[in-house]
């Protein structure tokens, strides 16, 4: 745990990650380069990463400090969710660090400065893959148009745009993931992309029929990979005292559920759907898990709080020593051979 580690915990959650993301802002890409090796390259939908490890959605909301991220090792860094108008999100406090179990409950409510200010201060060159996530405006009227609307405006910047559908914070958004909502969703998504990779962010609170259903709607309407997953509403087990407070769950208890829905979507897609696995990684050892598990990248944002900024490296790193020692030429061999 790196030094400041204590004066950052002695603060409110939503203080210390602004003190963060503040700080790497201001250092931009003197922080270091972005990992990779001939093992960790790899191309997905069509774009090519320099290594599968990612910065989930919701760290960088509005874009501040993305080439400070890439000099920490991460070989994609996704923004957002951005939304059409800007919104303050929900009252605080709203993000709870859960230490005893290396945790993060949040419902900070997509609060962001809006699509237009973020995709102004984007870095146009950039040294690693920069996705941007959109969503709906709370008091939208017509939530699929402000889809199309972010992705559309997305496009034009990003190396790939997710459509996010499974925050727990905007009151019925995950009604999207079903039915007509979700063809429509998709097929005014899939329009507004033209020829941007999108990807599609999922929940991991799904039935087996609504992951078939999901699987099935992404495959029609072009989807070029899904997220899996957002965090949860479920509350397994906890100990820490912010353990009530509602909101989504991420970071270590959320391993199991997103490891088990990395395998039901990978035999929900037959293998069709690049799949990117997120939710509870914090080693190179579960990062190479997911991969041989059907994951071709994975993404982490609670274990940041805990293992604090050299753990993108690490994985990379220990990612690329993993392959080596069981002869894989490259991550893309290895995607999968375990499923
Ligand atoms: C998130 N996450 C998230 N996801 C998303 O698509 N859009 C968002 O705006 C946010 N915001 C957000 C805020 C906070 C405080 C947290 C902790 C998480 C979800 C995140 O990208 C990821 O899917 C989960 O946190 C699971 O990964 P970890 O944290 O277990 O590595």
């Amino acid at each position: 745990m790196p030094w400041y580690h204590p004066l950052l915990f002695a603060l409110d959650a939503e203080k210390a990650h602004r003190l963060t993301i503040r700080a790497l802002a201001a250092a931009g890409g003197r922080t270091g380069d972005v990992a990779t090796s001939p093992r960790l390259a790899q191309v997905v939908a069509g774009v090519h990463f320099p290594n599968p490890v990612g910065l989930a959605a919701g760290v960088d909301k509005d874009g501040e400090a993305v080439a400070g991220f890439f000099g920490l090792g991460f070989g994609s860094v996704e923004v957002g969710t951005l939304t059409p108008l800007p919104q303050p999100g929900n009252p605080k406090p709203r993000l709870f660090r859960l230490v005893e179990d290396r945790a993060v409950v949040n419902r900070m409510g997509f609060n962001n400065g809006g699509i237009d200010a973020a995709l102004a201060r984007l870095p146009r060159q950039r040294a690693g893959v920069l996705g941007v996530n959109v969503g709906a405006n709370k008091d939208a009227t017509d939530r699929i148009a402000d889809y199309a609307t972010g992705v559309r405006r997305a496009g034009r910047i990003a190396d790939y745009v997710t459509i996010n559908i499974s925050s727990p914070n905007t009151p019925g958004l995950r009604d999207l993931q079903h039915g007509q909502a979700l063809a429509d969703l998709l097929a005014a998504s899939r329009e507004a992309a033209a020829l941007t990779p999108l990807f599609l962010k999922v929940a991991p609170d799904l039935e087996p029929a609504q992951i078939d259903e999901i699987a099935r709607a992404a495959i029609d309407h072009r989807i070029d990979a899904l997220i899996v997953s957002n965090t949860t509403v479920s509350r397994p087990t906890l100990r820490s005292r912010h353990a009530g407070e509602a909101g989504g769950l991420s970071g270590a208890p959320l391993r199991m559920l997103a490891r088990a829905r990395l395998v039901d979507f990978r035999s929900a897609t037959g293998g069709a759907l690049s799949l990117i696995s997120v939710g509870g990684i914090d080693s190179a050892d579960e990062a190479y898990a997911r991969i041989r598990g059907g994951a071709s990248l994975v993404q982490l944002y609670s274990a940041l709080v805990y293992e604090g900024p050299g753990l993108a490296r690490r994985i990379a790193t220990g990612l690329d020593a993993l392959l080596a020692r069981d002869g894989f030429a490259s991550v893309a061999d290895a995607v999968g051979t375990d499923a």
